[in-house]
């Protein structure tokens, strides 16, 4: 693939929806829509300190990260049951497959719910379940990544892990989420060694809103493959030459930085530049029934606020594959069905 100017500007949203692509940073907990919150609560017997789904959406008006995460934490409240986890992911692939998204991996917050009582057992037998039946209705390929919550301990990140060992062959891998100012890469240098020794894989936040010497410590310190956001790298050219050197993918989120302010406009998104830079760059949508948009929104309203072309669409599916934690043989099938995708624009 190599000539894309026979693609037209005029083709490009319809062919940023086609094309598949692989989700790579997406909390499942974040894909909790108001009507499903309101409809667990209703089936586990909670009653929520808002009168109605228009008016929880109203809340919806975040000034920062940790802004989001006290409403995204009280969503979650309403999840106690095996099947609600189910039913949370399943929303969230119904949602994808409309998106063209044939491989998900999904983060999930264990501590958020092991702290109110609910089992370990319960949170990722529902997301698992979701996760088998995704391939058979969707033919969407997912797999989990258990993140660990920054702002609580390293004891209590080393206390999860062992009660999520016994679902080992369930999760692929570990991440790090939560506020992340004050809370450094570096404060969970043990947990993510046994992580690492334990053959999962491992990704992190930085540089979300944090500075770029928290991607430095999560790369050199924690050894993670990929970054989570990372937009802050811009700031340190040296940085930058890692991140390119290494073929270090970042899990950019456009419209999150957009809704919690990390941008004042999406036209201002620095997405661009660091894919110009030579970047391994994708493409995500984090929380996406807090920030207006799944998937193809993502990809939309950013190609068209910064001015991207096809080339550029072509560049950040295939990135969202070579950084996939996929084997080589499923490597090479979703490229050759992106590659299949591209063919038929142009022909
Ligand atoms: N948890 C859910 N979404 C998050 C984000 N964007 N940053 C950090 N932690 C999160
Ligand atoms: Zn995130």
């Amino acid at each position: 693939m190599d000539s894309f100017s026979d693609i037209s500007r005029q083709r490009l949203p319809a062919l940023l929806r086609a094309m598949p692509k692989a989700e790579l940073h997406i909390h499942i907990e974040g894909s909790l829509e108001p009507e499903l919150i309101f409809a667990l609560a209703g089936r586990n017997g909670i009653t929520l300190p808002y009168a109605s789904v228009e008016e929880l959406r109203s809340a919806y008006a975040f000034t920062n990260l940790q802004s989001f995460l006290d409403i995204y934490y009280a969503g979650a409240s309403v999840l106690i049951e095996e099947q609600d986890f189910y039913d949370m992911a399943h929303a969230y692939f119904v949602k994808a497959a409309a998106d063209k998204v044939v491989h998900a991996e999904l983060f999930f917050d264990p501590q958020t719910h092991t702290a109110r009582g609910v089992a370990m057992e319960t949170v990722i037998s529902g997301l698992h379940r979701a996760c088998v039946d995704a391939e058979a209705e969707f033919g969407i390929s997912a797999a989990l990544i258990l993140c660990f919550l920054r702002h609580l301990s390293e004891e209590e990140a080393f206390e999860t892990l062992e009660q999520a060992l016994p679902y080992r062959d369930k999760i692929i891998g570990v991440g790090l989420d939560s506020g992340e100012v004050g809370n450094p890469p570096e404060k969970f240098a043990r947990v993510f060694a046994r992580c690492r020794a334990l053959g999962l894989h491992l990704v992190a936040h930085a540089g979300e809103e944090g500075p770029p010497a928290y991607i430095w410590t999560a790369l050199d310190v924690l050894k993670v493959e990929r970054i989570d956001h990372g937009v802050q790298a811009i700031k340190d050219p040296s940085l930058m030459q890692r991140l390119a050197q290494d073929r270090i993918a970042l899990t950019v989120c456009p419209l999150s930085n957009l809704k919690l302010c990390v941008f004042p406009e999406l036209a201002q998104h620095n997405l661009r530049q660091l894919l110009d830079a030579g970047l391994a760059v994708t493409i995500n949508s984090d929380d996406p029934a807090y920030f207006g948009g799944y998937m193809n929104d993502n990809f939309t309203q950013t190609f068209a606020a910064v001015g991207m072309d096809a080339g550029h669409a072509y560049t950040l599916a295939r990135n969202s594959f070579e950084a996939s934690f996929i084997d080589a043989a499923a490597r090479r099938r979703y490229i050759d069905r992106l590659d299949a995708c591209f063919a038929e624009f142009r022909g």
